[in-house]
């Protein structure tokens, strides 16, 4: 629960915005960060989750490279001060113009998800004189157990290099005098909170290290990509990730030589817990079947539940509320009926003006955020300048 000092300090502030709690998302960061140098881990932020300033400034201080998924989230990155050698470049569409500004910036590398991609990406390497750095990514088939929209390491899915073009990936690279390969890439989904999906992965990672080294080619880094989940149910009482048992699972299970290493792509796990949505209720509507809550933020702030039906935690932070509870349908003020938080969510009595807290919404918030309806665009707040 978001505590009512904090709460009395929301209370001139215009609604809704994203607050977040910079004391959280240091202890997080800190948290992996120690859970993975230990290990000689090695850990790229995924920007895609949250891109505001002063998060990544955060993440960029800890010392995390970046991971980016387009041309303008490489350029955010390097602003924000990370080194481009810490940078990776992914997603299933890279446009030729994001491709040369990511060579002329001399990024990490680029993870390459099908054959025509390196073939474009050595064409345009060849151009601006640069040998492009390049981890192919490898569909493992490893199904991630979590909500389909969020499951990428199918054979179904779009993602990834299918292992029936691999043979000839490995012909065509021989072929490609403008591409260094670095390493292999995967990544299974997000929001994974089953660990023996990470142990399936790492067996499917030692397999395809086994055999592109059968057939004479070094692999230095192995990067299993993202996807460690977190509570939504309780923020409060689990409120940083078990770090140490996830990390534990790759450093038990990945088979590697001295000279490899290990690249993580961590986004949700390091920057939900520290966000949360607040916004205010415009009204109360007692309906026949229903009462519901209806509140100035909505799908246009916060799409996840709309999108992918995601539970998030509501909490009624007014000070002035009564503690007797009442099933509320939590609604937004936008012209979608997906528009909702959360059913039958049980609230103290609210009424007009209550503000509502809506918890765990670091990642996917913000930077899902859209202007439908011509919302206003989002504020936020940051703790350490209330
Ligand atoms: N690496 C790759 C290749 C990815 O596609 C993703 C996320 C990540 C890393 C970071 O995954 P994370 O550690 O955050 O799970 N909007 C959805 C989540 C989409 C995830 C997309 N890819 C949501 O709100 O749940």
């Amino acid at each position: 629960m978001i505590n009512t000092g904090i709460a009395a300090k929301f209370a001139e502030k215009e609604t809704p915005f994203y607050y977040y709690d910079m004391d959280v998302l240091a202890k997080t960061l800190e948290a992996a960060h120690v859970a993975a140098q230990k290990r000689g881990f090695h850990v790229h932020y995924a920007l895609k989750a949250n891109f505001n300033d002063a998060v990544l400034k955060a993440v960029q201080r800890i010392g995390f490279g970046a991971d980016c998924v387009s041309g303008n989230e490489v350029k955010k990155a390097i602003e924000c001060g990370f080194d481009p050698q810490n940078i990776t470049f992914a997603g299933v569409g890279k446009s030729d113009k994001e491709i040369s500004y990511a060579l002329d910036h001399h990024i990490f590398a680029f993870n390459v998800e099908s054959i025509q991609e390196l073939e474009v990406i050595n064409e345009l390497a060849s151009k601006h004189g640069v040998k492009a750095n390049v981890a192919l990514r490898i569909n493992p088939n490893v199904d991630a157990h979590t909500h389909h929209y969020i499951t990428t390491g199918l054979d179904e899915n779009k993602f990834g290099i299918p292992n029936a073009d691999l043979e000839k990936c490995a012909s065509v690279l021989k072929k490609c005098d403008f591409i260094e390969l670095v390493g292999l890439h995967f990544h299974v989904g997000s929001q994974i909170t089953d660990m023996t999906v990470f142990k399936s992965l790492c067996v499917k990672v030692n397999e395809w290290k086994n055999w592109f080294e059968e057939r004479g080619t070094q692999i230095r880094v192995l990067n299993v990509g993202g996807g460690l989940g977190i509570d939504y149910k309780n923020p409060d009482g689990n409120t940083i990730p078990d770090f140490e048992a996830y990390f534990d699972i790759f450093d038990r299970f990945l088979e590697r030589k001295p000279n490899q290493e290990v690249h993580f792509e961590l986004g949700r796990a390091l920057v939900a817990q520290c966000g949360n949505l607040i916004s205010r209720v415009l009204y109360v509507k007692n309906g026949v079947k229903k009462n519901f809550l209806v509140l100035d933020a909505g799908m246009t702030e916060l799409m996840r539940p709309a999108l992918y039906q995601a539970y998030h935690k509501i909490e009624n932070i007014s000070a002035a509320a009564s503690d007797e509870p009442i099933n509320y349908d939590v609604v937004g003020p936008i012209c979608e009926s997906s528009d909702c938080f959360g059913k039958e969510v049980p609230l103290p009595v609210s009424k007009r003006g209550d503000l509502i807290a809506i918890r765990s919404a670091g990642a996917y918030g913000e930077v899902m955020a859209s202007r439908y309806n011509l919302r206003e665009e989002i504020r936020f707040v940051y703790s350490d300048q209330l």
